[in-house]
């Protein structure tokens, strides 16, 4: 067999699998469950739920597959040989769910692609055209998604260090700084305070069994868990990296990530509400819920007057971007064990799947009132964690722990010494199924 392809450096690594992290999940998704959540007591159990059942999930999944070093299949059988039917079934259950993740996620990302494009057709006179890119419609919704699978297709097909490592390592860091840069710009708006307090004050009285399980599923989201995408980055990861460092920056920079895009979205919905546009229903349930966070930003735009729409243009682009790099590390999922397992070539895996994936898409398109939240459901509050647990059992009770140390050590050699080799082996056999056991059981 060939050899496979690595990602070529560990900061590359690190800002793929952080480009994977960071995506809409933390400026859509988060953003928009603090503020239907009563928003700093979501922050809280969010951040609870990242580190206390995320992150050592992070660190199994990328160890089954940098010990595996191969597709997602063939990773899981490595670790449960007696079972390869049954691993080939839960390998196969993570590639339908990251492509159902990927179905609506590819249409979320098209509205930014028509919050990209609208202002400067506006800016050329073509006012009816730009509108149409930011009205809500199923035309709309389905050529925009088209064009987003089509920008996904385009990297995947170039492979791992040409096409994902490139992109990612580019543009993660200016992302971060214009985050920052807007942020302070919105706290000198006209209600962004309120927003920022809703933020950061917690209100007791939202705590609900709903909010836990939502801040579980979108921890998982965040950081692309339970649906092998983090297993088919360790695959191609080498030995000589320190999984847990390594699993600590990508959960840090992500939570990061998301902690600023509500400091400024919640500010920045205040501050729309300041300027009339409504965010609250009578019952103060959130309105639009999914499409709040792509009105209330061109609003914010709109304030900045001139520079507003070198701003968004320059925002946009980057919010693609990042949606780029999420979406390629879900169609590699599939991809790989397509090449892999069926010896295909990438250039062929890589337009059938994205071709299959566009076509449940467009399903959801137009059926968008019943299917796309119940996709999101499905999958995010569901499929991640279960699987998530899954891999959990494996590594925690199946797989020997001689070597799961081992595979840890090669880049760790202190490993056995350490705090994290003295909790984790027995928090992942433990600790995470009893409490996602429990959120479940909650509900
Ligand atoms: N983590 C991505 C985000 O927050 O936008 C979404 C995601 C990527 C989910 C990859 C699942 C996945 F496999």
């Amino acid at each position: 067999m060939a050899t496979r392809a690595h990602f070529s450096s560990r900061i590359g690594f690190i800002l793929a699998a952080a480009g994977s992290a960071v995506g809409l999940g933390n400026i859509w998704g988060f953003p928009t469950q603090a503020a239907s959540n009563g928003g700093a007591v979501f922050l809280i159990v969010y951040l609870l739920m990242v580190f206390a059942l995320a992150y050592p999930l992070l660190v199994a999944e990328l160890t089954i597959g940098r010990y595996g070093n191969a597709d997602p299949i063939t990773s899981l059988r490595k670790v449960w040989p007696q079972q390869r039917a049954l691993m080939g079934f839960v390998g196969l259950a993570g590639m339908i769910a990251v492509s159902l993740i990927l179905s609506f996620y590819a249409i979320v990302a098209g509205w930014l692609l028509g919050y990209l494009v609208a202002p400067v057709l506006d800016l050329l006179g073509l006012t009816a055209q730009a509108q149409w890119l930011e009205e809500f419609g199923v035309e709309r919704n389905l050529i925009l998604m088209l064009v987003f699978m089509w920008l996904t297709v385009m990297v995947v097909r170039s492979g791992v260090t040409d096409g994902i490592e490139k992109w990612s390592t580019r543009l993660m860091p200016v992302l971060l700084l214009l985050f920052v840069v807007m942020v302070i710009y919105i706290l000198t708006q006209d209600g962004a305070w309120e927003g920022l307090r809703v933020y950061l004050v917690p209100d007791a009285s939202h705590l609900s069994p709903k909010l836990i399980v939502s801040a579980m599923g979108q921890a998982f989201f965040s950081l692309s868990l339970g649906v092998c995408t983090m297993m088919v980055y360790g695959s191609y990861l080498d030995k000589s990296a320190n999984l847990p460092k390594t699993a600590a920056q990508v959960a840090l920079l992500d939570t990061g990530v998301a902690f600023l895009a509500g400091m400024l979205i919640l500010p920045a919905m205040f501050v729309a509400q300041n300027h009339g546009v409504v965010i609250y229903d009578d019952t103060g349930a959130l309105l639009a819920s999914d499409t709040l966070v792509f009105s209330v930003l061109p609003s914010m735009f709109e304030t900045m007057g001139g520079v507003g729409i070198l701003v968004s243009t320059l925002f946009f682009i980057l919010m693609v971007i990042a949606a780029l790099t999420s979406s390629i590390s879900m169609l590699e999922v599939p991809v790989s064990c397509v090449i892999e397992e069926l010896n295909h070539t990438r250039h062929w895996a890589v337009w059938w799947i994205g071709g299959v994936i566009s076509v449940i898409s467009t399903v959801i398109v137009f059926n968008f009132e019943s299917l796309f939240g119940f996709v999101i459901t499905m999958t995010t509050a569901y499929a991640q964690p279960i699987i998530g647990m899954i891999f959990a059992i494996l590594v925690g009770w199946i797989w020997h722990r001689d070597k799961v140390l081992n595979e840890i050590k090669a880049g760790y050699p202190e490993l056995e010494a350490s705090l994290f080799w003295r909790i984790w082996p027995w928090y992942v056999r433990i600790v995470c199924p009893v409490l996602m056991l429990l959120v479940f059981f909650l509900q």
